[in-house]
């Protein structure tokens, strides 16, 4: 059947017709020329992470969709993906606003893969009052008006009323986050939904279509976290009418910029799924001016700001197993030394084998030096000191001259003093060479002059890296002469 936005007499009339039949039109025309653009070449960036991909369909329809809308209703208000992405605040105030995410499953159509929509949600008094999202490939347009029931290309949808999660279908989506504790909280979720008994668990590349899904009694329940407003808001109306629950993964309200969510067709079954999940913190919508910004302008500023892995030594309360791992941050490091020790308990104590002094701030783990050997104590467990410890102190670094050379030699048989070249070689960082030509008295003279002046200028070198040397050695010892007692408190990890 061919979609159109006539959803029969349950869909007519009402104070917001005129925005739910443009919201409709406009997505019916922003399909058909993403349709046309997937099988085609496309120029791709990314935008928060190297999975958080948009191309320039994505903007094409946004401003399509926008200034369309912008000229049919002036005094509306306006929240859109990739506006977003440039900086735009996503506030939702009481004023008409609409929610737009021009291409939903950016990563699907980028693959060719062909499950991709436009999504429109509309709210009026931060409530939401009707969504378009529409199936592109597919030409599926689902509705849902508020009050007025859920559609898709004119049939009525209805959720399922399953309230068993061991015989649920349940969908869900990655997020943009790749990082080694978002992933593994990720999997563990889906973990717990399976060891609940659920049938299975899908992700298919587009939040709206899979809530589309739910909405349709295809599936069971949904849970995100690291979804957007965007994602949401039209999806919401047409589950809401379709007879399901959307709701904050806490189980309490729904919050539309709080970027998590579980829906289902029953409460019940939203309150299972709420309760299994542990929650991944992806901040909020509308607390995020900064880390939206275009991807070029993102790699630039963060690419210096990004701290390089360094090798750290772990080892077990006992010294019996040691791994070496690389981290740059604390939470890389004890997520990656659980794997290396094959620790499966979360709640850890991280500590310097030397003498057991908890590492249990960020700041603390970056002052520690490369190859530091660290100790994972579980519950229960003490630090002891080891036998055979050979604390790995790095060897200061030398600075300064290291060599002076002088050479002699002539440029013609007939100069009666020659050359003479100094060179002076400082400890890894580059070395000064110059030439003194002496071929006559005034020559010499001026040459004497120019090697002064070349010499203080050494002097002066020298002297800085000499001062900087010795104000670390005696850091070093007073470091040394004084243990510092250092308080022990508890790091929990998962
Ligand atoms: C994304 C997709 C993806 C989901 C992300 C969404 P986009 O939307 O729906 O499946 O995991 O959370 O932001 O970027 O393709 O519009």
């Amino acid at each position: 059947m061919k979609p159109s936005s006539e959803d029969g007499a349950a869909q007519a009339g009402g104070p917001w017709e005129e925005c739910f039949e443009a919201a409709a039109q406009l997505a019916l025309r922003a399909g058909q020329i993403i349709r046309k653009a997937l099988s085609e070449e496309k120029r791709v960036s990314t935008k928060t992470s190297a999975a958080d991909l948009v191309t320039e369909t994505d903007h094409m329809v946004e401003a399509l969709i926008l200034q369309e809308l912008q000229q049919r209703f002036p005094s509306h208000r306006f929240i859109a993906e990739e506006a977003a992405a440039a900086g735009a605040k996503c506030v939702l105030t009481p004023s008409p606003t609409w929610i737009v995410d021009p291409i939903d499953g950016t990563c699907n159509f980028v693959h060719r893969f062909p499950t991709v929509a436009v999504s429109i949600g509309f709210a009026v008094n931060q409530e939401l009052e009707f969504g378009v999202i529409y199936h592109c490939t597919e030409e599926r347009l689902y509705t849902g008006r508020r009050g007025r029931g859920a559609f898709c290309n004119g049939q009525r949808l209805r959720v399922s009323r399953e309230t068993d999660l061991s015989k649920a279908l349940v969908l869900t989506e990655i997020g943009p986050r790749r990082d080694p504790m978002t992933l593994k909280l990720f999997l563990s979720n889906m973990e717990r939904l399976l060891r609940a008994g659920a049938h299975g668990v899908r992700v298919i590349g587009s939040s709206t279509l899979a809530l589309c899904h739910l909405a349709s009694g295809a599936a069971d329940a949904y849970y995100q976290f690291g979804l957007h407003c965007w994602d949401l808001a039209a999806a919401t109306v047409i589950i809401r009418e379709a007879g399901g629950v959307v709701m904050d993964t806490s189980g309490g309200p729904l919050d539309l910029m709080s970027c998590r969510v579980v829906a289902a067709g029953t409460r019940e079954m939203a309150v299972l799924i709420a309760q299994a999940l542990q929650t991944i913190n992806y901040g909020r919508d509308d607390e995020r001016p900064l880390t939206f910004m275009g991807s070029q302008t993102k790699k630039v500023l963060l690419t210096p700001l990004m701290r390089p892995a360094r090798p750290f030594r772990v080892s077990n309360h006992d010294r019996s197993s040691r791994r070496g791992v690389t981290a740059s941050s604390l939470q890389e490091l004890l997520t990656k030394t659980l794997d290396a020790l094959v620790i499966a308990s979360g709640l850890v104590t991280l500590v310097l084998e030397e003498d057991g002094t908890v590492v249990d701030t960020e700041a603390f783990f970056q002052t520690l030096g490369d190859n530091t050997h660290l100790m994972v104590l579980e519950k229960g467990q003490k630090w002891t000191p080891g036998a055979t410890y050979i604390p790995a102190r790095q060897l200061p670094k030398r600075q300064g001259i290291a060599r002076v050379t002088f050479d002699l030699y002539k440029l013609n048989p007939k100069d009666v003093i020659g050359c003479l070249n100094v060179k002076a070689t400082m400890y890894e960082m580059y070395s000064v060479s110059y030439d003194i030509h002496c071929p006559g008295l005034k020559a010499l003279l001026r040459s004497l002059l120019l090697f002064l002046s070349h010499t203080a200028q050494m002097t002066g070198q020298c002297l800085v890296h000499t001062g900087t040397y010795m104000l670390r050695v005696l850091a070093d010892t007073e470091e040394r002469a004084v243990p510092s007692p250092r308080p022990r408190r508890g790091i929990t990890s998962g």
